[in-house]
């Protein structure tokens, strides 16, 4: 080729580069300029992810197999850090392979719906806090829930998201159990794994995290887990088990916390040994931000990739280790092979997000759907729900800034409201600590349902002011908080800012009050004798006070049932103080407060939620499974088929309301099992008309009835006899059977 020929080319090769980056480098690498696949046999659709993958892998050079294993810093997550042109600003961001059509990924936060809109003006659904979606006991639910944020990632370019929290409510004050699914392993790997299908269904990677046992804040960096193996298997790691086998997501996120001596993301056998050989995962371990804590070791112990970069693990160090042999080529080889078959199955480089604008108004109906199915009506004294037209034509409505919107989650989970914080108005994203409130108002919602009605609010800074307003109202609601966030927990069960006492005091001006509660966990009630009425509302998203006004109204019967237990207060624990939070001043960021601790598991094993408070004996404020309904029902016929394994019983409705009912079915496993406590091993959410009856046949799920040997490394079913019981919670299962198991 002349001089003139390869200038020509070499001009015009530059014309086209400097057009991409300057017109298109602030969209995504996806976005982009299509490449020539003609060339490229990876690109043929026919062959499965892992033979995409092993070609991509075969053309790459050792610069980008190690650019594919780590990201490229915190980005927009710490200002002024640099932000790749090619991101879509996200969490974090993976640079892509351009030559081979390989596009870069944005790891997007999206627990509750899609983190950090503010910060390039967009908008997200925030839907219901995930323990408020998992009182809907409703997989469909979740895969809703899921789809919404794969949805609304896609819309904005973005290929990937990092929710999928499914850590077991093992310690009822931890800061992030909003962002997780409650107590039990099978209810929340179930709906988790349907969640994250949902996002994949949208053509988004996937991610289940914080594995493993990330089950408090405080110390979350430095804590280090116990736990025997037998107990974990069958407590948090269940919880990954079944949700990974239901899922199958892009990636799983490894946790900051130790777990037995070593950090979660070097850690042998969670990720060797359990993940990816017990487990069959098939996708990659990403780390925490910065939750990388060595190269070889994490390389070789299961890490696939360091998150979000910046720690320098897995760039120079790591490629000097791949040649110099400590790392051998082929686990680089199978660390990208895993990210690159991951995204062919999930669809982002065949089907590459291409912006669009998010549907708010699709969002915010699916956010109501699902908290209408979310919301737990825990108290109904009197019959004083749903308000009748005497009592509500004047409604004192007090507290948690009710008059102008409902609360959010804090942290990674954070979501940006439109207009700002609805409690306080101001430009920008959310800050890290604040207590973001989002424009569904209460009040405005029950103006809307009884407009001859006077309904008044008064924000219960004054609590006799507040009072007054009860005593001069036929029924008094108030809205009470427990604001929740990553990086902490709360120190007690209890609400904070002596909202205790502002209940007490309108109850007291009023005994037709109602108490709303916005919450991130479990919390006690020292006034529940006081009032008649106790709503769970949980953090209920962008369609919160919608629904909540349908289900206070009547026009919606609540169906919702707890998926974590209510303890009194911390006394009936087995942790009364959380674990390492001794002597340490309660307040945001308490996971950089502590030295590192051990945090002994071992007390209770597996015995988490109601499965502890049923074998020590305890009575709990409200128990796993518990939620009223307007109508009523009645369970009879509980059969068994030993052979299928299934259970066959028949509810009635016997109410004068359409409603639907969780039926539960739990097991005790055989005396050789000892265990003092049962597990949920089915349930199904049954739509009734007033009279109908429904038979219903449920398989019972086999990691229910079975216990992990460690001798064998595997579930055992035990031979004998299995206490099946049935019914509308944990503590009322009326319907009794046996399973026999040769
Ligand atoms: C956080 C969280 C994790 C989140 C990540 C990126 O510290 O633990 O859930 O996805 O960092 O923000």
């Amino acid at each position: 080729m002349s001089f003139w020929q390869q200038f020509k080319r070499f001009s015009a090769l530059s014309i086209v580069v400097g057009f991409a980056v300057v017109s298109f480098g602030s969209l995504p690498a996806h976005a982009q300029a299509k490449p020539d696949t003609s060339k490229m046999p990876w690109m043929n659709k026919a062959l499965s992810p892992d033979e995409r993958a092993d070609l991509v892998v075969h053309e790459m050079t050792l610069d980008e197999k190690i650019q594919m294993v780590h990201g490229t810093g915190w980005g927009v997550l710490r200002p002024p850090d640099p932000v790749p042109a090619k991101s879509n600003f996200a969490a974090g961001y993976m640079e892509g392979i351009e030559r081979l059509g390989i596009p870069g990924i944005d790891l997007a936060d999206s627990a509750v719906g899609a983190r950090m809109a503010a910060y390039q003006s967009r908008y997200a659904t925030l839907l219901p806090s995930t323990l408020g979606a998992a009182s809907s006991w409703d997989p469909d639910s979740a895969f809703l829930y899921g789809s919404v944020i794969g949805r609304e990632l896609r819309a904005w370019g973005t290929n990937m998201s990092i929710g999928g929290g499914v850590n077991i409510t093992r310690e009822p004050r931890n800061g992030r159990n909003f962002e997780y699914a409650g107590e039990d392993p099978i209810l929340a790997g179930t709906l988790t794994g349907n969640l994250e299908k949902g996002v994949f269904s949208q053509h988004v990677m996937s991610d289940i995290k914080h594995y493993a046992l990330n089950d408090q804040e405080t110390g979350r960096t430095v804590v280090n887990a116990l736990l025997d193996k037998k107990a974990l298997r069958e407590s948090d790691m269940l919880a990954f088990e079944v949700s990974i086998a239901i899922a199958e997501p892009s990636a799983v996120m490894c946790s900051y916390n130790l777990y037995e001596g070593d950090h979660a993301c070097e850690n042998d056998y969670l990720l060797n040994e359990v993940l990816k050989k017990d487990f069959k995962f098939k996708g990659w371990v990403v780390s925490d931000w910065g939750a990388t804590h060595s190269t070889v070791k994490s390389a070789l112990n299961g890490l696939d990739q360091e998150m979000p970069g910046d720690e320098n693990y897995f760039n120079a160090p790591l490629k000097k280790a791949v040649e110099g042999g400590q790392v051998p080529t082929a686990r680089l080889d199978d660390m990208v092979h895993r990210i690159l078959r991951s995204m062919f199955a999930a669809g982002v480089v065949d089907d590459p997000p291409v912006r669009t604008v998010v549907d708010p108004f699709r969002g915010r109906d699916n956010a109501q759907h699902i908290a209408e199915e979310s919301i737990v009506l825990l108290k109904n004294s009197d019959h004083i729900l749903p308000l009748k037209a005497s009592a509500s034509n004047s409604i004192a409505i007090i507290g948690s800034h009710a008059d102008v919107g409902v609360l959010s989650g804090g942290g990674s989970a954070q979501v940006d409201a439109p207009g700002g914080n609805a409690a306080d108005p101001k430009a920008g994203g959310s800050g890290w600590t604040e207590h973001i409130y989002f424009p569904s108002s209460p009040l405005k919602n029950f103006q809307a349902h009884s407009p001859h009605a006077s309904v008044r609010y008064a924000n219960g800074a004054d609590v006799a002011a507040a009072a007054q307003l009860a005593k001069s109202s036929a029924v008094a609601i108030v809205f009470v908080n427990q604001p929740m966030q990553e990086g902490m927990d709360a120190v007690t069960l209890s609400l904070p800012d002596n909202q205790d006492a502002l209940v007490e005091a309108v109850s007291k001006a009023n005994p037709n009050t109602i108490v709303v509660i916005e919450n991130g966990g479990p919390v006690s009630m020292p006034w529940i004798q006081q009032v008649k009425g106790v709503v769970e509302m949980w953090y209920p998203g962008i369609g919160g006070a919608q629904a909540l006004a349908n289900i206070l109204f009547g026009d919606v019967n609540p169906s919702g049932k707890l998926p974590v237990t209510f303890a009194k207060d911390e006394s009936q624990l087995p942790h009364p103080v959380v674990p390492g939070l001794e002597g340490v001043p309660p307040g945001p960021n308490q996971e950089h407060k502590v030295a590192p601790f051990d945090v002994n598991y071992n007390s209770e094993g597996a015995r988490v939620g109601y499965k502890w408070f049923e074998s020590t004996n305890k009575q709990p404020l409200f128990p796993f499974g518990f939620g009223l309904s307007y109508t009523t029902y009645v369970y009879s016929g509980l059969t068994v088929d030993d052979a299928k394994r299934t259970v066959h019983f028949t509810v009635r409705n016997t109410g004068k309301q359409e409603g639907t009912e969780i039926a539960q079915v739990y097991v005790a496993l055989p005396a050789a099992a000892k265990e003092n406590y049962k597990r949920l091993a089915a349930w199904q959410r049954v739509k009734l008309a007033p009279g109908e009856s429904k038979e219903v046949t449920l398989p019972l799920h086999p990691l229910s009835l079975t216990v992990f040997n460690t001798d064998q490394n595997g579930w055992q079913l035990l031979s004998g006899e299995y206490n099946v019981t049935a019914g509308p919670s944990s503590s009322d299962t009326p319907l009794k059977a046996t399973l026999h198991v040769q």
